[in-house]
């Protein structure tokens, strides 16, 4: 069998006390783990719902995004529905809900006219939830061999990404509302030697492990773990900034079709795009608004809010493309030292501060170059937080791909429509980032926190 991680007697347990070894998941490392994820997860919503008033809370920001309250309800409906029904065993708690809370059954510029939970009982039910799941989390078997939902934690760890994953949305809406500012944190640290990193890394040819089998809470698209052959190829040190962009703006990127794939040029002329969302023209300088704040776009920073067919499009001009998921993971996880996949550029220890930009502690991307402690063995930077990275490549099940534990977490999203995003943003928490962490989104989205970087081939 192929896997990522081979266990051996120095790696049996990594320096933050995890497991690494699919064999070795101590069941009460796991249960604090858990507990831990689910506390933290709820801290970062209770932020991003309490910083508003009710009006807002209930408001619809834009056609796009859920109001507020919905995701708060929905997060405790999830929550309801695996962890104190599917594990506890429980009778539902409030079962008329669940309908509204279903977001394949309303899309979501119809939800503000749901008859919701108000922002009181949103709260009063989500944390009524909160309080039997951590009864049965304490009590529940997480040892191997044990029923599915319950092995090595797993739907406390999932339940725990859901919400987290609701707190990036939660944070997109926010950064679509207008108003006065309702979040602020301090700015990321500063590179320490940008200005000698190269603007390239090479990748040597040849296989690596794509993908996971042993990553106790790895989602069922990051499943199983697999053998993939690389071409060697050479990818940006860090990702496209707001700067080169600006070169791309200035040479007539948007008005030159050359560049476009058809359905992005398409896009470009029917919104007249001419800039990433949330920029526009101020006299001779750009200005973008973040969080409430108006802001002049800063050169090194990354770029931020813009479209597949406009990342696609900046690659085309550059005379180089975006790379494919699998080159990107291997940037990422390869070590050609060892010749294992590690489950972060890093190595197979949980992110630090120092590491990467996640978690919302910081509400914008680091500039190019920061978080030397971060990079890979291939010398790229940045890969995970910061911005999420679109890929050349489609959404698409691994060989030996199973839906787990419900076909509309990944099966249904597969397919030519979405395209993989990687290494998360700043906006997401380590418990749903990681090397093997794969998104997805429709090309035309420009509003989720995404940004690029560009390939060659070798
Ligand atoms: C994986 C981010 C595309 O937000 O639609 C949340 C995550 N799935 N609730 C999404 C998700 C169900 C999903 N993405
Ligand atoms: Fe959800």
């Amino acid at each position: 069998m192929t896997d990522d991680r081979t266990p051996s007697a120095s790696s049996a347990t990594a320096p933050d006390g995890f497991p690494p070894s699919p064999g070795g998941h101590d069941p009460e490392v796991l249960r604090r783990r858990a507990l831990d994820a689910l506390l933290t997860a709820r801290a970062r919503t209770t932020a991003l719902t309490d910083s508003v008033d009710e009006a807002e809370l209930t408001a619809q920001h834009s056609p796009l995004m859920s109001p507020l309250v919905w995701d708060l309800a929905h997060i405790g409906n999830q929550e309801e529905q695996w962890l104190l029904r599917a594990v506890g065993g429980r009778e539902a708690l409030r079962p008329e809900i669940d309908g509204l809370y279903d977001a394949f059954e309303h899309p979501r510029a119809a939800r503000p006219s749901l008859p919701l939970l108000a922002p009181a009982e949103a709260r009063t039910y989500a944390s009524d939830v909160r309080g039997r799941a951590l009864d049965i989390l304490e009590a529940a078997p997480l040892h191997e061999g044990g029923r599915p939902l319950e092995r090595a934690g797993f739907a406390f760890g999932m339940i725990a990404q859901h919400e987290q994953q609701h707190d990036e949305t939660m944070l997109i809406t926010h950064q679509l509302r207008s108003g006065p500012i309702a979040l602020t944190a301090p700015a990321p640290p500063e590179p320490t030697d940008a200005a000698s990193l190269p603007a390239e890394v090479l990748i040597p040819g040849g296989p690596f492990t794509m993908g996971t089998s042993a990553e106790p809470w790895a989602l069922d698209n990051e499943r199983p773990a697999h053998q993939r052959e690389v071409a060697a190829f050479h990818l940006d040190t860090a990702p496209v900034t707001c700067g080169a962009y600006r070169r791309f703006m200035a040479d007539g990127g948007y008005t030159d079709p050359r560049w476009w794939a058809p359905e992005g040029w398409d896009m470009v002329r029917e919104h007249g795009l001419d800039a990433p969302l949330f920029w526009h023209r101020d006299g001779g300088q750009w200005l973008r608004r973040r969080f409430g704040v108006t802001e002049p776009v800063p050169d090194d920073e990354p770029v931020l809010h813009v479209s597949w067919y406009e990342a696609d499009a900046y690659a085309r001009w550059a005379g180089r493309r975006l790379p494919t998921e699998a080159e990107w993971e291997k940037a990422a996880r390869h070590d050609p030292a060892t010749g294992r996949s590690l489950r972060y550029p890093w190595g197979d220890t949980d992110p630090t501060p120092e590491q990467a930009n996640l978690g919302q502690r910081h509400l914008r991307p680091a500039r190019a170059g920061a978080y030397a402690a971060g990079r890979a063995p291939s010398g790229a930077g940045q890969l995970i937080g910061d911005v999420w990275e679109w890929t050349s490549s489609d959404f698409l099940p691994y060989p030996g791909f199973v839906a787990f534990p419900y076909r509309e977490y990944s099966e249904v999203f597969f397919g030519p429509g979405h395209k993989v995003l990687r290494g998360g943003s700043f906006a997401v928490d380590q418990v749903a980032c990681r090397g093997t962490f794969r998104n997805w989104d429709l090309p035309v989205r420009r509003q989720i926190f995404s940004g690029f970087r560009t390939a060659r081939d070798a």
